[in-house]
């Protein structure tokens, strides 16, 4: 109301002005008017001498001529010329916005000292890879300190693990017990709704592309059905099967749930396992961010084993009803564009048999 008020008066004060200036205009219009008797025969436009009508029926004439035609074939060339090039700036203007958007969210995203957030310096640089930041956690039951090094998940592949409505709730609410703080101002942060739209757009835009894509789109994600290059997943399966090897891990599963896999992307263990985040894991899966999963209580969960297979590649809706009795949160990440339905598959035995 008060911004509302204050235009108002601003108008009035230079409605005002105009006003009040045309009537001192025609005041003084009037008493200039009246100074010389007979003045007006030699001021007066009309009574000056003009062309003669060789000169106005000559060249003069033609000139005109001229630049009518001209006018002529500037409007006829020159309005379909514009239409023809007005979808590809109406496509350029989106485009336009669709950068400054992201270049805007960059900027919110990059390091302190370049007057960012700092989620660069958190998240392992500008292409989100993953990181880590210093933290203090308290022992619930001895009550001491200590300072640790908590894990940042690479953001590089977040939409792959969550939609929008899921990131924008991390980001406005952060995650509470951990160095992400919130950013919202709903969850108390300093950024509004529309930084945190900058936000999204930029980590967007940084998304690893699929395999099924074409290069030269922007987006990623504008490709439908698509997965990550095989090879992502390959070098993945590889890195377990290495763990397997050495005796690390019983089996792939069980590595696969426990791995550092592209800095936390791929690993369950990192909500599932207290302490994980900061290399002192506890017991495997017994609960943290998610919930316990040992001793086969999860497993009465899900009717089947593979409505938890659809589970684990879907993640949770908001609301949505997911086993026999669970309502999502919207929290579990989705599985199924970051790992093939094999190493799923073997995820699930090790949590079904072996937690
Ligand atoms: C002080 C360090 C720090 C800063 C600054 C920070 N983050 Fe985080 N962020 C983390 C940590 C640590 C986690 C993982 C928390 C956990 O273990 O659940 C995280 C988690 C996330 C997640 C969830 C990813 C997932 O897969 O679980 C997103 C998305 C995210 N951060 C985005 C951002 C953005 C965008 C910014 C900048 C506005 C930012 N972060 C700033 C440390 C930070
Ligand atoms: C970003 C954190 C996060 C990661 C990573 C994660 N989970 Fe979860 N998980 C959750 C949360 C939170 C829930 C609780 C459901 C909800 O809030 O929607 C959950 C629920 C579950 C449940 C259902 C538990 C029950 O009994 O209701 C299973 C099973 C599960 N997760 C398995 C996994 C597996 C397997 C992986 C790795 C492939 C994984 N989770 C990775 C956060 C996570």
């Amino acid at each position: 109301m008060i911004a509302a008020s204050a235009t108002n008066t601003i108008a009035i004060v230079i409605s005002l002005i105009f006003v009040v200036g045309w009537i001192v205009y025609a005041v003084m219009n009037r008493s200039a008017g009246k100074a010389e008797i007979g003045s007006e025969i030699e001021l007066a436009a009309n009574r000056k001498e003009y062309y003669d009508d060789e000169e106005l029926e000559g060249h003069r004439l033609q000139r005109m001529q001229l630049l009518g035609v001209l006018l002529l074939a500037t409007i006829t060339i020159g309005l379909p010329a514009y239409w023809l090039a007005e979808p590809s700036r109406q496509h350029n203007t989106i485009e336009g916005k669709a950068n400054r958007f992201i270049s805007w969210g960059s900027g919110l995203f990059a390091p302190t000292a370049e007057g960012g957030f700092n989620c660069a310096g958190c998240h392992g640089g500008m292409n989100g890879a993953g990181g880590a930041a210093p933290y203090t956690v308290t022992d619930s039951k001895t009550g001491e300190v200590k300072a640790v090094t908590w894990k940042a998940p690479a953001l590089n592949t977040v939409f792959y693990r969550f939609d929008e409505s899921e990131v924008r709730f991390i980001l406005v609410y952060g995650r509470p017990f951990s160095p992400m703080s919130p950013w919202g101002i709903d969850g108390g942060g300093p950024m509004n709704a529309q930084q945190i739209d900058t936000l999204l757009a930029y980590l967007k835009s940084i998304q690893i592309p699929r395999e099924d894509c074409v290069v030269a789109d922007a987006n990623p994600l504008n490709c439908e059905g698509g997965h990550l290059p095989v090879t992502e997943q390959e070098k993945i399966q590889a890195a377990a099967q290495k763990t397997v090897d050495d005796g690390t891990y019983g089996s792939i599963g069980e590595a696969l749930f426990n791995l550092e896999l592209s800095s936390g992307a791929y690993s369950c263990a990192r909500c599932h396992t207290p302490g994980w985040s900061w290399g002192e894991p506890g017991q495997t899966g017994s609960g943290a961010f998610g919930w316990n999963l040992t001793g086969g209580a999860t497993n009465t969960h899900f009717a089947t084993e593979q409505e938890m297979i659809n589970f684990i590649k879907a993640g949770s809706k908001y609301g949505a009803k997911y086993g026999i009795q669970g309502q999502g949160s919207g929290r579990m990440p989705g599985f199924g564009d970051l790992l093939t339905d094999e190493q799923i598959q073997q995820i699930v035995n090790y949590v079904r048999n072996e937690l």
